[in-house]
C-alpha cells in the first residue's frame, strides 16, 4: 500500500495542486478541509475529509486509520485585508487551531511541512530578502504566520517535532490541464486579477506608479504553484535526514525566483497571452504595499536541489489563463 500523506487545506489553490504532485510521486493525498474557502471540486484524488484541523477527535481517527508519513498544512486564512478587519478570526485559524494540529503531529511523531509566507518578513530591509532577514509582520496575517512558525519550534524542544517551513513568496500559475487554478473569494492576486479583467473587459488598478522601481509600479517575486508544490516534495525528503536538535535556522527556506515582475511587466505579458486589451487605471499606493519583494532561494536551492522549473512569467499567466478559461465555460 502507499504511505499517505495529510493535506490539510487541500481543496484550496496551493493544496489541490499539492495533492496531484503528491499523488503523482506515489503517497495517496488525504485531504482535510473544512470548505471554508476551499471548493470540493478541487480535489482530483484521494481521501477526502470534510472537517476542522482543531477536531482533535477528528484527527486522533484520521491519524490512526492513514498513518501518514507526513502532514502538509496548507489550511489558513490568507487575505491581508480580511486580517486587520478580523484579527481574532485569524489568531484562532491560524495559531490557536494550528497549534492542535501540531500537537497531534508531535504526539504522532509525524513530519510537519508548514506553508508560510513572506509576509513573516514585513517590509523588507534589504532584498533580496534571505531567510535571515528580520521578521516584523506589518499585518495580522503575518503575525500569524510567524506565531504559527514559532510553535513549530516549541513544539520541537518539547516533543522532537520535525518540521520544516517554506516561505512563499507569491504562489502563481496553475496545473496545465486547466481543471484546478486560483480561485480566491475576494481575489485580491495579481495574475488571476488581470486575466479576469482581461477576458472580461473590465477595469483593474494600480495601485502606485511612483515607486523607485524600473516603471514606478511594485515588483513582485512569482513562483509557479507546481515549483511549491515540488519544493515540498524535496522538503520531505530532506526533514528525514535532520536530528531533533536541528534548531529553526536549520528548517526555514524562502521560496522565490530571485527575480522580480512590475505590476506593469505582469498586465502587459498578460495582455499578450490573452490577445485582450486591458483597462488599468492608476491609483494612490496602498498602506504597507513595499516597492520590491524579492527572494533569495539559494537555501533552497542549494540544500534542497530546488529548482523553478515552470516560474517563467509567461508559463504562469497562460497555465493560469487556461484554468481561468475553463472557469468560464463550467
Ligand atoms: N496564495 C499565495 O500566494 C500564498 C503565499 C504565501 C503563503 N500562502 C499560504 O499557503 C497556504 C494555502 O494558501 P491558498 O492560497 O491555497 O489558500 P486557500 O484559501 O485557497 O486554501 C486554504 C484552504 O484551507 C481550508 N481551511 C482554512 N482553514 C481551515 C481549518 N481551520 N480547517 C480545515 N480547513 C481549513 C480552506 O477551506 C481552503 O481549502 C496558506 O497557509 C497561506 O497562508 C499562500
Amino acid at each position: 500500500m502507499n504511505a499517505s500523506i495529510l493535506i490539510t487545506g487541500g481543496a484550496g489553490y496551493i493544496g489541490s495542486h499539492m495533492v496531484l504532485a503528491a499523488a503523482s510521486a506515489g503517497f495517496t493525498p488525504v485531504i482535510l478541509d473544512d470548505f471554508s474557502t476551499g471548493h470540493m471540486d478541487a480535489i482530483t484524488q484521494g481521501v477526502a475529509v470534510s472537517g476542522n484541523i482543531a477536531d482533535r477527535a477528528l484527527l486522533r481517527s484520521i491519524l490512526a486509520e492513514h498513518s501518514p508519513a507526513c502532514i502538509m498544512h496548507f489550511a489558513a486564512k490568507s487575505l491581508v485585508a480580511e486580517s486587520v478587519e478580523k484579527p481574532e478570526l485569524y489568531w484562532k485559524n491560524n495559531v490557536e487551531d494550528a497549534a492542535i494540529l501540531m500537537e497531534a503531529a508531535a504526539e504522532a511523531k509525524i513530519p510537519f511541512i508548514f506553508s508560510s509566507t513572506a509576509a513573516v518578513y514585513g517590509m523588507p530591509e534589504y532584498t533580496p530578502m534571505d531567510e535571515a532577514h528580520p521578521t516584523a509582520p506589518i499585518n495580522p496575517y503575518g503575525e500569524t504566520k510567524l506565531a504559527a512558525e514559532r510553535k513549530l519550534e516549541e513544539y520541537r524542544l518539547s516533543h522532537g517535532l520535525n518540521y520544516g517551513i517554506l516561505r512563499y513568496f507569491n504562489a502563481a500559475g496553475a496545473a496545465p490541464g486547466g481543471v484546478i487554478g486560483e480561485r480566491h473569494e475576494p481575489e485580491t492576486h495579481l495574475i488571476p486579477l488581470a486575466i479576469r479583467a482581461a477576458m472580461h473587459g473590465t477595469e483593474m488598478k494600480i495601485f502606485g506608479d511612483d515607486y523607485d522601481t524600473q516603471d514606478g509600479t511594485c515588483l513582485r517575486d512569482y513562483i509557479h504553484v507546481l515549483d511549491l508544490c515540488d519544493a515540498h516534495l524535496r522538503l520531505y525528503n530532506y526533514i528525514q535526514t535532520l536530528r531533533p536538535s536541528q534548531p529553526a535556522s536549520e528548517r526555514i527556506f524562502n521560496l522565490g525566483t530571485g527575480t522580480g515582475f512590475s505590476v506593469r511587466e505582469v498586465i502587459e505579458t498578460t495582455a499578450k497571452i490573452t490577445g485582450k486589451t486591458i483597462h488599468a487605471i492608476t491609483h494612490p499606493r496602498r498602506a504597507g504595499d513595499p516597492p520590491a519583494l524579492v527572494a533569495n532561494g539559494s537555501r533552497a536551492k542549494n540544500i534542497l536541489g530546488w529548482k523553478p522549473k515552470h516560474s517563467d512569467l509567461a508559463t504562469i499567466i497562460e497555465d493560469a489563463f487556461r484554468f481561468h478559461q475553463n472557469e468560464r465555460i463550467s
